[in-house]
């Protein structure tokens, strides 16, 4: 359809038929005709009205419900304005890959890129035009339990995995019946609640909010996204649905965004409960003007707008452009012509699941687990006969994380069926020891659990904290091994040492204790649908762990908020980490650093970092400088390695962190084989926000490491001429 011929359409609509276009209801209610809307006095209006206009629904099934919903609506639609089929698909629709936070440990943007791309197919199939992804709120505090929705606490992880899944999701034509469009969030800085609570306020700087909260959103958009959703967190004293600051001033007129402004569940309402507003009007008035064009699910501006605009509180034009940007992504998604758009219920049946697919989850199970800890116990030998696997996580199904797709624990590979099929002739004895509830006490398991290991040659531990427990809605103030894990664990290792410890978790936990005892630690976060078949090939060799940590893991939870691109302090504490310095900027019961820092992780293999060399000694404005980094394996296996490049500006107008990641690239290596890894680093990369919130660059020596963080193993400097 032409712009004409939208603008055409909208002024041929109500007030109510325009508001209704700004508002999005549940597909489940509207299906089941349960659709109701809460009037202002708190009165139930019927929804039938509301149900002819809507302008979007979220949270739908399949192929043939899709279908459903939108013959069902246009034919209730006098101006037969087709729905929006929205959904959060955030790792797999069907095919489940692993949480995003262990895809950050894959440092390995196209995986990212395939994974997105697989979930693509599935969401098309299923009739998805948008889908609430991907999130990039960056965290840096593990009590918050959607960290594990998001890549990393590093920014540039955040952004160019982002925009590689916002470019792998829409393709280049959204009108392709194949592609779906993307719903980056949440926007912004909700990754940094207070106190690691959910939906908490935020209060961060101009310079951190620039530095270390906004890059990725943008990131997404520059990519293409089409959708943003504001956070339900305030930010700076005003929630990020009504925050104009952020919203008009920084995405509309700063970045140019033109499309799609959607606001979280109920969120626009919420501002009653914040406190910024007085009533549902008043927050429908404050949200609109802040340019929040679609209510997701309060209908306050169903309620709401046309009373505004009739009274002159809001002006007309305001609506026009909130619903013109409506109707221009359905437009850009063909949906006029085809409302459908990729709903195919034969597609559904030959892609979910498929072979292909499994593989690709399979793959990035194994690509983005981290080996924590190797002390010559994996891999396993094939030639095993006894296996004793242990633990609340040893028959668990529930393995895909927070935000996998209802019933996907179906269709989840266990640790046995891994197991037994990469072993068909080995015995496999499972014991579940304990449980993994938070506060559950039994421990009546841990004897037949200890006489398991005791008889077995090989031990391995699924250990972890339950699905339900990170996700939204779902912060924790302690970050241990809920239940007596610990103590099964311990009991588990004095009864036999040969024993690995595979973790399940969506947050990064405490595992101080655990670390002192165990031999192996394996951390599988949530790995999805190909869990016991990544499982086991990781722990028998077939597949050799590469992933490094997005995010560093505490000693304890007193550490957080616990960046790895921490500032110096006026008394930074001296070598070595594990003694106290009083007066200097240290804990008297504990070392500063991670138990393991951001970018660590084993392998079977081991590398040496043997040179790196600068094409340069100086660097001028807008000039880019090559980093060789040699590496090498000195192991006797392939393997892969991700070579992390660091900077460090010792001096400057605002002190400036002691280490930043600038960037990765990930390699494979035979056995002696070396690589000369080429970083080029652009004098952009080293600009920073100053006190004034202007984005400078300033002349001085510059470090350039590689390693990891808090493990630069080497180093050189060069000056930055500006
Ligand atoms: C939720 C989440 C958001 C999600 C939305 C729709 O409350 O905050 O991430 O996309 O509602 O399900």
């Amino acid at each position: 359809m032409t712009e004409e011929k939208l603008k055409a359409l909208l002024d041929s609509m109500t007030l109510e038929e325009k508001a209704g276009q700004l508002v999005q209801c549940n597909a489940g209610q509207f299906i089941a005709n349960t659709l109701e809307i809460t009037g202002p006095d708190g009165e139930t209006l019927p929804a039938e009205d509301l149900c002819r206009v809507m302008g979007s629904v979220l949270t739908f099934e399949d192929a043939k419900q899709a279908k459903a919903l939108q013959d069902m609506h246009l034919a209730a639609d006098p101006n037969k304005i087709p729905l929006l089929l929205m959904l959060d698909v955030i790792h797999g629709l069907r095919t489940t890959y692993p949480i995003p936070l262990a895809m950050g440990c894959g440092f390995d943007d196209g995986l990212v890129a395939e994974c997105a791309d697989m979930a693509r197919k599935e969401s098309a199939a299923c009739g998805v035009h948008v889908t609430f992804n991907p999130m990039v709120d960056t965290a840096r505090d593990a009590r918050w339990g959607r960290i594990l929705e998001t890549n990393s606490e590093e920014p540039l992880l955040n952004s160019r995995m982002g925009a590689a899944l916002v470019r792998a999701t829409q393709g280049n034509d959204l009108s392709d019946p194949g592609n779906v469009a993307c719903c980056v969030k949440h926007y912004a800085a909700y990754g940094a609640g207070e106190a690691g609570r959910d939906y908490n306020t935020v209060d961060v700087s101009e310079r951190m909010l620039r530095e270390t909260y906004l890059p990725a959103y943008k990131a997404c958009l520059d990519a293409g996204a089409r959708l943003i959703m504001p956070a339900f967190n305030a930010l700076n004293g005003v929630p990020c649905v009504a925050n104009k600051r952020l919203m008009n001033d920084i995405l509309r007129k700063e970045w140019g965004f033109e499309g799609v402004v959607i606001s979280d569940y109920n969120a626009v309402g919420e501002l009653v409960s914040h406190g910024a507003a007085a009533d549902l009007k008043d927050a429908s008035r404050l949200a609109m003007e802040a340019g929040c064009d679609i209510d997701m699910v309060m209908n306050a501006y169903y309620l709401h707008l046309p009373e505004l605009v009739r009274e002159g509180t809001v002006s007309e034009e305001m609506v026009d452009a909130a619903v013109m940007r409506v109707l221009r992504l359905k437009n850009e998604l063909g949906l006029f012509e085809n409302p459908y758009h990729g709903a195919d219920e034969e597609a559904e049946k030959k892609i979910y699941l498929c072979p292909e697919h499994r593989e690709i989850a399979r793959r990035a199970a194994e690509e983005t687990a981290v080996l924590l800890k190797n002390e010559g116990i994996l891999p396993f030998r094939k030639d095993v006969k006894r296996i004793a696997l242990i633990g609340p996580f040893a028959e668990e199904t529930r393995l895909n994380g927070f935000w996998s797709r209802p019933g996907a624990e179906k269709y989840t590979v266990t640790l046995p069926e891994g197991i037994r099929a990469l072993l068909p002739e080995a015995e496999l004895r499972t014991e579940k020891g304990c449980g993994a509830e938070i506060g559950d006490t039994d421990d009546s398991g841990i004897a037949a659990a200890v006489r398991a290991a005791a008889e077995a040659e090989v031990v391995i531990l699924a250990l972890g904290e339950p699905e339900n427990d990170s996700g939204e809605g779902r912060s924790r103030a302690e970050l241990t091994l809920p239940g007596r894990q610990t103590e099964l664990a311990k009991a588990v290792i004095a009864a036999n040492p040969n024993t690995a410890v595979l973790l399940f978790n969506g947050r990064p936990l405490v595992l101080t204790e655990l670390a002192e005892t165990a031999p192996a630690l394996l951390e599988m976060w949530y790995p999805g649908t190909e869990a016991g078949n990544a499982a086991a090939r990781l722990l028998w060799g077939d597949a050799n762990p590469c992933g490094k940590l997005s995010a560093g893991l505490a000693r304890s939870v007193g550490q957080y908020p616990m960046p790895y691109n921490r500032m110096s302090t006026g008394r930074p504490k001296p070598e070595p980490d594990n003694q106290p310095f009083p007066f200097t900027s240290c804990y008297l019961d504990m070392p500063n650093l991670p138990l393991y820092s951001f970018g660590y992780g084993l392998s079977y293999t081991t590398f040496a970092y043997e040179k790196l060399t600068l094409s340069r000694k100086t660097l001028g404005r807008g000039e880019t400088l090559e980093v060789t980094v040699r590496v090498r394996n000195t192991g006797d296996r392939a393997g892969k390695e991700t070579v992390q490049l660091y900077t460090r500006d010792p001096v400057g107008s605002v002190v400036r962190p002691v280490q930043e990641l600038k960037d990765y690239q990930k390699i494979l290596l035979a056995p002696g084989e070396a690589k000369d890894v080429v970083f080029r680093l652009r004098e952009e990369q080293l600009r920073f926000y100053d006190m004034d919130g202007k984005q400078v660059c300033e002349s001085g020596e510059i470090r350039v490491s590689a390693g990891w963080a808090d493990h630069l193993l080497l180093t050189e400097s060069f000056t930055l001429q500006v």
